[in-house]
């Protein structure tokens, strides 16, 4: 992660959980797991595993004789992950502190490793997939989701602030055009690329429980101090959107890779 990005503490990773249990963002989640094509007795490694929603989804899908594992950098995401780890019908869900660019787990150990959103905060991503090539099985295969936020339409009655709270936002994660590039870093590491998919996020009329209403807190607690924008400006962004009611429109892309270890 950036050392000056979007820091994961305890505040930030409640924020987040809070955010991801919003029915778009649980369709997202079930789009990854069709992507995934998990079967019972599957070995998964979770990178960046976060709140450990997708974590507790994948375990009944990969039944008792199957694994999941997950990592992340975050003490606090890990806790939150934590109390998701019994899951009926599935395995206990194994959590440990790991970087993606240094996998605490011997070579060949998954069948599958998945990352959703994990990769645009990694500086030496090319560095990662080599991690995920090395614990990854012959012929296993390594699913990621990304966001370039080039994609976002977000409408507001300012569109100049709006382009800087955006420009300043970018600044929380290390690549947040990750997706244009992903491709060839993948084959650098040695993978084939077999499915590639536009996720995209749509949020019309203000909803609170909805992916961009969560953000909108995030965001404006993320941005004074960066690009120019102040607390004062920040707030006034988020009153704006709030306040557009049945007018109010998000969109944004994000891009699912499937490729193979072969
Ligand atoms: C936006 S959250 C996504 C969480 C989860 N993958 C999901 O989709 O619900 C990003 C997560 O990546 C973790 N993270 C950031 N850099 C990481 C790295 N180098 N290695 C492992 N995890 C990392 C963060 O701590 C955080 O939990």
């Amino acid at each position: 992660m950036g050392g000056d990005g979007l820091q994961f503490d305890s505040g930030v990773s409640q924020q987040v959980e809070a955010v991801y249990t919003a029915p778009d963002v649980v369709e997202q989640r079930r789009i990854v797991r069709v992507a995934l094509a998990l079967r019972p007795g599957d070995r998964v490694l979770d990178v960046g595993v976060g709140p450990g929603l997708l974590a507790a989804e994948m375990a009944p899908e990969v039944g008792p004789s199957g694994r999941i594992c997950g990592i992340d950098v975050s003490d606090s995401m890990l806790a939150i992950a934590r109390t998701r780890a019994d899951v009926p019908d599935g395995p206990r869900i194994e959590l440990e502190v790991g970087s993606a660019t240094s996998i605490p787990h011997p070579a060949e150990s998954f069948d599958v490793v998945v990352s959703t959103q994990v990769f645009e905060y990694v500086d030496d991503v090319l560095g990662g997939l080599d991690e995920v090539r090395r614990v990854l099985r012959p012929a296993g295969r390594v699913v990621l989701l990304d966001t370039d936020w080039d994609s976002v339409v977000w409408r507001s009655s300012d569109d100049a602030r709006m382009g800087r709270v955006l420009t300043a936002f970018e600044q929380h994660l290390a690549d947040p055009h990750l997706p244009r590039r992903l491709g060839d870093v993948l084959a650098k590491a040695g993978f084939t690329l077999t499915h590639l998919q536009v996720v995209p996020m749509l949020n019309s009329g203000y909803d609170t429980h909805t992916l961009s209403a969560g953000l909108i807190d995030i965001i404006a607690a993320f941005v004074p101090g960066r690009a120019g924008v102040t607390e004062e400006e920040a707030r006034a962004w988020a009153g704006d959107l709030r306040a557009l009611g049945s007018s109010y429109f998000f969109s944004l892309n994000r891009y699912l890779f499937v490729a193979s270890a072969l």
